[in-house]
Formats: C-alpha cells, structure tokens, sequence
C-alpha cells in the first residue's frame, strides 16, 4: 500500500467495525443504544427535506440551549466525529504541527495525519494518572504549533482534566497564539456534578472572538443516541463561519429527519440522561468489584465514565491473551495497541448491566486461565 493511502484510513475504525462484536463486548464507548419504542418520536413533526442552509433553525436553537453557547459559535455535524474532521480542516494546512494527546483515539491521529499535519504527541502517562502536565505542554509548544488536540474525559482513560487545568491551558493557549481542540464527547457523563466545559471557560479568558478553544462533542456517548449522528463544534464566530463553508466540500447539507429527531431528542433529553445515570451507576459498581478482585491488573480509576484502561502483568503477549478472550470466553475488550500501549486494554461498561456482568466473570476467568498457561 503506497503510504497515502495508508493515511486515508482508520485502522481502529475498521477493527471496531469488523471485529469488535461479540456475545459479551466490552469494546464499546458509548452507552447502549435507546430502543426505537423508547424514543419520543413525533411523526406529525418529521419531515424528509427542508430548504438549505447553515444549520437547521430549531436544531440550532436546541443545541444553543443545550450548550449554553450562542448559535453564531455553533456548527452542526454529523457526530463528534464529523465535528473533528471540520474542527482540523479548518485550522490546519499540511505541515501545519499538531500537538496531539497519547494515548489517543485512533481517528483524531489518522485524522491530523490524513490533512497531512505534523504531529507531535504530548504523552498523558499511566504513572501519572494520565494527566496533562502543564510545564511538558509549555516546552512542547513552539513557533509552528497550530493546534493542540486533547479529550476530557480522555479516551482511553476516563480522567477528567479539572476546570483549573482547563483555565491553565487556555491561558497558555492564548499566550501562545495556538487553538486547543477539546473533544468533550464524555463530559457529560458528569450528570449534573459541575463539568469543566472548557468553551464557556475560554470566554472567561478571552474574548469571544479570541476563544481559544474549539470543542467538540454530541448526543452519541452519553445519551446511547449514536444513530442521530447529532454532533456540533462550538468555535469563535469567524471560525465557526469557515467550518460551515469548509463542510459544503464534505456533506454539504445534512440528513434532515436526523435534525428533526436530534429535535425531539434535545427536547427530552432529560429522560435520556436519567437512563445513562441509572444504567452507569449500576455498571460503575460491577465494574468496581472486578478489579478490587483483580490484584494482577493495574488500574487508574476515573470518577466518571464508561471506561477504564488497565495494564497486563508484564512478560505476557497481550495479544494471545486478547485471542484467548475472544475464542474462549466470547469477549471483547479493545487491545491498548489501539491507543499506542500494547499492555493495556479498554473496558467499556456502557452495555446492558447482564452483559456487563457475564462479560466481567468471563474477563476474570480469562485471565485466571492465561495465568496458569
Ligand atoms: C474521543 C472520541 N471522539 C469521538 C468519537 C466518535 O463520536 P461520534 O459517535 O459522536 O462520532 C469517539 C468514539 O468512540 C471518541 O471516543
């Protein structure tokens, strides 16, 4: 394969498409998805195309609400992911360097690398609680640096980076004349606890048009909504204005019944979120007596979240253990080679609570069995 098409692909994409599934997966991220009978759906109030524009009135309104963020800094997109695509195309040029969190999700790295960025990676280490050290970003940073890329909570760990360390990157942003992307598409799963949304924090410190923050986020993850593909960016106004002319070369206009729906589901969100907060909390506790149980793994635990990253004994192929999991215990967790750590692996505890706990004894056997191999 000649290496531009190697960078026109996402490999974790592909694994989690192709290979993920199973009777008891662990892999996923977001929460289980909301059955059709659940949803509110308003058939007097679907309607298959509406007149083009930039962005869908109500569905802009909706999502201003929703973010507290005016709807001049608000773009529409189709999921966080979309929302990341638009957010570094419209920032970067190629050779532009990009300063990218690691371990990473896959796709904003094959994303950066796709538009034929620079990248450098700023590590978020095991040992340190995957936290963002403040003084390595600074030393990181230099003259060529165009964009700074950083989730909250971070994918594949779960920490939450704290209002104060949100603040500080700003500031150091704004010194700095460098943008940060912050991808918050777990943040909400908070539920109500006060949430370091880093946009509103941005205006704090500068003035709107200066924000130095682009966010990005959607209805995916916490609310078990991924089919709406209700994504949005939240950018200074004169930017937000070149992502939308920016998306007329990609999608130019959207899925209208997808906006009419990511309508009704805005309006009842509040159901939804109280369906993620049950479920989670549920989960959050199995989750929490697998690894007290669990003395051969290392674990940093989140206070939030459906994930968790923990690290392998050392000396084991962590790939044998991963075939083992699938071929005998019918379960999937996503292998830390996807995030650049081989030793570790990616629970998610968004599934159904039974799932989850068949495929937590299932885990344990597993790694009961690899250990005597
Ligand atoms: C950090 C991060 N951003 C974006 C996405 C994709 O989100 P969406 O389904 O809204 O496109 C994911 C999915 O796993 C993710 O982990």
């Amino acid at each position: 394969m000649s290496s531009s098409a190697g960078t026109k692909r996402s490999l974790y994409m592909e694994w989690a498409k192709t290979c993920s599934h199973a009777k008891y997966s662990l892999a996923t991220s977001g929460l289980t998805g909301v059955p059709g009978d659940e949803f509110p759906i308003n058939l007097d109030e679907l309607e298959i195309t509406a007149p083009g524009a930039y962005g869908y009135g109500p569905l802009q309104q909706r999502l201003a609400q929703h973010t507290g963020v005016p709807q001049e800094c608000i773009v529409a997109a189709a999921g966080t992911s979309m929302a990341n695509h638009l957010a570094m195309a419209a920032v970067l040029d190629p050779g532009d360097e990009v300063l990218l969190e690691q371990p990473a999700y896959g796709p904003l790295l094959d994303v950066a690398n796709y538009l034929g960025a620079r990248v450098k990676r700023l590590p978020r280490r095991f040992e340190s609680r995957f936290v963002v050290n403040l003084d390595e970003l600074q030393r990181a940073i230099t003259t060529s640096t165009r964009l700074v890329v950083l989730t909250n909570l971070h994918n594949p760990s779960g920490a939450l980076l704290s209002a104060e360390m949100v603040g500080a990157i700003g500031k150091l942003a704004l010194r700095a004349g460098v943008r940060v992307l912050m991808d918050e598409v777990y943040l909400e799963m908070l539920f109500g606890k006060p949430a370091p949304f880093c946009f509103p924090i941005g205006n704090g410190i500068a003035s709107a048009k200066e924000n130095p923050f682009i966010v990005t986020s959607s209805l995916t993850k916490v609310y078990g909504l991924s089919g709406l593909r209700c994504g949005w960016i939240l950018a200074a106004p004169e930017l937000a204005r070149r992502m939308w002319l920016l998306n007329d070369l990609f999608s130019a206009t959207a899925a209208h019944p997808a906006e009419r729906l990511s309508v009704m589901a805005l309006d009842h969100l509040e159901q939804f979120r109280e369906r993620s907060r049950a479920l989670l909390a549920a989960n959050r506790a199995l989750l929490d007596s697998f690894l007290d149980s669990r003395c051969d793994l290392e674990c940093f635990r989140p206070p939030a979240g459906t994930v968790v990253f923990p690290r392998l004994p050392h000396g084991r192929d962590p790939e044998a253990f991963f075939k083992l999991l699938r071929e005998k215990y019918e379960t999937t967790v996503v292998p830390g080679s996807f995030f650049e750590m081989p030793r570790h692996f990616r629970i998610g505890i968004g599934g159904d609570t039974g799932t989850l706990r068949a495929g937590l004894e299932r885990l344990s056997a597993a790694l009961d069995a690899f250990a005597k191999q």
